[in-house]
């Protein structure tokens, strides 16, 4: 389902992990042991663990984590610490360890089958030590290693077959299709749980990836998922059980009116599925404001609702063509981003691999919803991973109270928040990293949106064109903030006709042509208007308890650790 337009190779692209390491950084942390708290996800002290996972395939039909023709594996967990991620959905087909025609190879075998001669010199070169593994072994290998670097990984039941997923028709769609046996499904997940009972760093287990076809129905999901989340529990009960609904897991609406029904408590969650695709038509005919708004209410409608049902509800499948030529892409991040942020939640992007060993028959394939390039060198779009990378850290939730509530103003399409850079002259607001936001504080009634802790200084705007910015004059109109259009992703103020270069009319926050500063414009596209693209226009305004000064100087007090801590990892 997803565009396939490959790219050039580009083999000079060599860049050291050192380099990405400088760019990007997460503090490393020991891996906890996760269960549920109503709807966050906390480790053994009950503070809230934000899963910001990234998701590396290993189900395709050389049953090897994609990638170790290019690099070493540790340097690619290396690397998924160095961007942020705390965690890796890790995928697996059912018949690598039910079926022995499959699961007896070893990776030689498995690429030797496929004539998979190029990418297995590449694995020869760059990981010689998995050469001749049983591919079990392989996955193994890759586990440890994303341990070794403190990521967390949530093994995910892909589909049966090894390949490429998902159709209505493929046969692995659902309980009873042609190569979706229960009875090897849960034999399949009891084998896998149990194998990886001792990994410390397994935290969770998908049961199945995007359920779908002809043949499903909410009567099976219960019969069936209830018996393979009992089996994998059994087998493992230290893991988090991450149930996936129907309809290309977009949807979980039946649980309303059924509960799930488990021996076990504190140790299930579900997850959820949502890309530009699901809803094409929408995104590509509609008003962007409008079509967010109706999108992001039946993400709610069908999955999101859970979480005030006291579930954890795991994104775990988000993303987009990371060359920013995809209209629908570029629409829905905006509205997906300002989601994730408002609700804090846990997810999994949509995807590490830059390329394919093989893919629907394709060798090499280059994935441009990759965070990684074709080389598996570099990030493919560093503009990109960045507006990602500022969902990673927790806003709120158990444990993380550290400040009283406060807004951040959130701005989905770069990733970025409303920050005050201090000048001789002036205090000017612009885009910034959200880890240096400004605590704000909105009351709706009062239409005013001042600093929290300096309540005098408020929002105000200029004129059409001009700078925002913070003063102590809050009563008239030009400081009157209010959240407009059906997304509420654009705060307006009514201008006057006096104050504003265009004669009065609705004057949204908006980024300057510099693509820093923090302006206002006239609101664009509220409605009704198909064709025209808001998104510089959308703020979220977001709930933050995280403290604003201890966030800055953990960073910095981090900064020499994560150098010495950095090493090359092989095997
Ligand atoms: C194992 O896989 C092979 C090859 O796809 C297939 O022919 C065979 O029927 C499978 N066996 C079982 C028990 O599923
Ligand atoms: C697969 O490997 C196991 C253990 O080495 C062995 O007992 C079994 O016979 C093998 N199966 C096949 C089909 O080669
Ligand atoms: C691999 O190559 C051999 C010899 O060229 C060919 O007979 C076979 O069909 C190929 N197998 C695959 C899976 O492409
Ligand atoms: C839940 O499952 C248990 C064990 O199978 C069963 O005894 C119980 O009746 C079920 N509860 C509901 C509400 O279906
Ligand atoms: C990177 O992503 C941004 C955001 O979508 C896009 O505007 C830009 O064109 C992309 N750059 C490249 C080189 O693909
Ligand atoms: C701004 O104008 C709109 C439409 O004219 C009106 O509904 C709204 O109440 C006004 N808001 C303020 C704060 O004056
Ligand atoms: C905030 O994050 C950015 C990039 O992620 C980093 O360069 C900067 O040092 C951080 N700021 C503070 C105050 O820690």
């Amino acid at each position: 389902m997803r565009l396939l337009l490959p790219s050039p190779p580009a083999a000079w692209m060599v860049l050291s992990v050192l380099a990405l390491l400088a760019a990007c950084h997460q503090a490393a942390a020991a891996v906890p042991t996760l269960s549920t708290a109503s709807r966050w996800v906390v480790d053994e002290g009950g503070s809230r663990v934000k899963l910001a996972c990234v998701n590396w395939p290993s189900h395709l039909e050389p049953m090897l984590a994609e990638g170790l023709g290019k690099r070493p594996v540790g340097a690619i967990a290396a690397d998924v610490a160095a961007m942020g991620f705390n965690c890796v959905r890790l995928t697996w087909p059912t018949f690598l360890v039910t079926n022995a025609s499959y699961g007896n190879l070893t990776v030689a075998q498995s690429f030797q089958r496929l004539n998979l001669t190029e990418s297995l010199a590449g694995v020869k070169v760059n990981n010689p030590g998995v050469v001749d593994l049983k591919l079990i072994d392989a996955l193994k290998a890759v586990v440890s290693s994303l341990g070794e670097h403190d990521v967390m990984v949530i093994l995910d039941n892909h589909l049966s077959k090894p390949g490429w997923c998902c159709s209505n028709t493929d046969g692995n769609g659902f309980f009873g299709d042609a190569l979706f046996d229960p009875d090897v499904w849960v034999d399949g997940l009891t084998r896998m749980a149990a194998t990886f009972a001792a990994a410390p760093n397994v935290v969770g287990m998908s049961l199945r990836n995007e359920l779908r076809g002809p043949r499903q129905n909410a009567n099976d999901w219960y019969k069936y998922m209830q018996r393979g989340a009992e089996a994998v529990h059994a087998a493992n009960p230290r893991v988090l059980v991450i149930l996936s609904g129907l309809s290309f897991d977009n949807d979980l609406a039946f649980l309303n009116s059924r509960p799930v029904n488990l021996s076990f408590a504190g140790k299930a969650a579900f997850e959820v599925h949502w890309y530009s695709f699901s809803n094409s038509q929408e995104w590509s005919s509609g008003n962007a404001n409008q079509a967010c708004a109706r999108v992001s209410a039946g993400v709610t409608r069908r999955a999101l609702y859970l979480l005030d049902r006291g579930w954890p509800v795991i994104l775990s499948e988000f993303g987009v063509d990371n060359r920013g030529v995809n209209a629908n892409d570029n629409r829905y991040y905006g509205c997906a981003a300002a989601v994730a942020a408002d609700l804090d939640l846990d997810w999994a992007l949509w995807a590490l691999q830059g390329s394919y060993y093989l893919r629907e028959g394709v060798l090499g394939l280059d994935e441009v919803y990759g965070v990684l390039d074709w080389s598996w060198c570099k990030p493919r779009n560093a503009t990109a991973l960045r507006r990602v990378q500022a969902l990673q850290r927790p806003l709120r939730g158990p444990g993380l109270a550290e400040a009283a509530p406060y807004t951040v103003l959130f701005h989905p399409m770069t990733g970025m928040c409303v920050v005050r850079r201090r000048s001789l002259a002036e205090q000017t607001l612009e885009l910034g990293p959200c880890n240096e936001t400004e605590a704000w504080a909105y009351s709706a009634q009062e239409q005013r949106l001042a600093l929290r802790d300096s309540s005098q200084m408020c929002l105000r705007a200029e004129g059409a064109g001009r700078a925002a910015s913070l003063g102590a004059s809050c009563a008239d109109a030009m400081a009157r903030w209010r959240l407009v259009s059906d997304s509420k992703l654009h705060v307006a103020v009514n201008a006057t006709a006096s104050s504003s270069a265009a004669g009065g009319g609705t004057l949204c926050l908006d980024v300057g042509a510099d693509g820093r500063s923090v302006v206002t414009n006239p609101c664009r596209c509220l409605s009704a208007d198909n064709s025209c693209d808001p998104e510089s226009q959308w703020f979220k305004l977001v709930t933050s308890t995280r403290s604003v000064a201890a966030a800055k100087q953990n960073l910095l007090a981090q900064l020499p650790l994560r150098l010495k801590n950095w090493k090359i990892r092989s095997f």
